[in-house]
């Protein structure tokens, strides 16, 4: 198989994908795709009663991914959407959303258009697996159900939200299994992937780790 400019982050939810592919796009000045974003924003627009036909179309056509510094921001026809589409009823409906064969069929061009030939980081659950098989680096990002929920915790605190540590940790298991137990792109790290558990890992150093192999791999 002729391999592609990619890299892939798949991992479960808040395992410090997003932020570890942030990182190395502002670092070495690739391309993201957060393929999360595209999954609610597929939720947000199916709760305006849009035809997915429509959904689609304002996705490729209304939508515009800003990477300012450390901040990935969603910006829907002038308007910064990006907190509400990381509320919990965006994320539960793009949870259900993400099982529908139809949903991951009509969102994996728009994902493959993403690449344009310059080195592409792409995070998600099935990048690796599914829709970039065919990627030059593959990452399989974790971390413990307990580690993750006290990351969940503290962003939801900085966010001024209550949050009940307890709770967070059956949430996160709950969604892993899920997660990994759907019959359509089910979370399983691909096969030539590169496993990374951050349970004791600050992001610098899971950062430096992944810098190293970029370095080696794209020259
Ligand atoms: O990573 P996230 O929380 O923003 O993802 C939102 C939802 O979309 C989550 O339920 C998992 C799903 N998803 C998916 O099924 N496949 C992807 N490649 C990315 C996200």
């Amino acid at each position: 198989m002729t391999k592609i400019n990619v890299i892939t982050i798949d991992g479960p939810s808040a395992s410090g994908k997003g932020a570890l592919a942030l990182r190395i796009v502002n670092n070495f000045g690739f391309k993201i795709l957060d393929s999360g974003a595209l999954y609610r924003l597929y939720a947000y627009f199916s709760k305006m009663n849009f035809s997915p036909v429509e959904i689609i179309n304002q996705i490729k056509m209304n939508i515009i991914f800003n990477n300012h510094k450390n901040r990935l921001s969603i910006v829907y026809k002038e308007d910064d959407i990006s907190l509400e589409l990381r509320s919990e009823a965006i994320a539960k409906l793009a949870s259900e959303l993400s099982s529908k064969k139809e949903v991951r069929d009509a969102l994996f061009n728009i994902q493959r258009n993403f690449y344009d030939g310059d080195i592409l980081v792409a995070d998600g659950r099935d990048m690796g697996t599914v829709v970039f098989k065919d990627a030059k680096l593959k990452i399989f990002l974790t971390a413990s159900p307990e580690e993750r929920a006290k990351r969940r915790y503290l962003e939801l605190q900085n966010r001024g939200q209550e949050v009940n540590m307890p709770a967070l940790i059956a949430d996160i298991k709950k969604r892993d299994f899920k997660d990994s137990s759907r019959e359509i792109s089910p979370l399983i790290p691909a096969e030539d992937s590169i496993m990374i558990d951050s349970s004791e890992m600050s992001l610098d150093e899971v950062f430096s780790f992944t810098e190293s192999i970029i370095r080696k791999e794209f020259n």
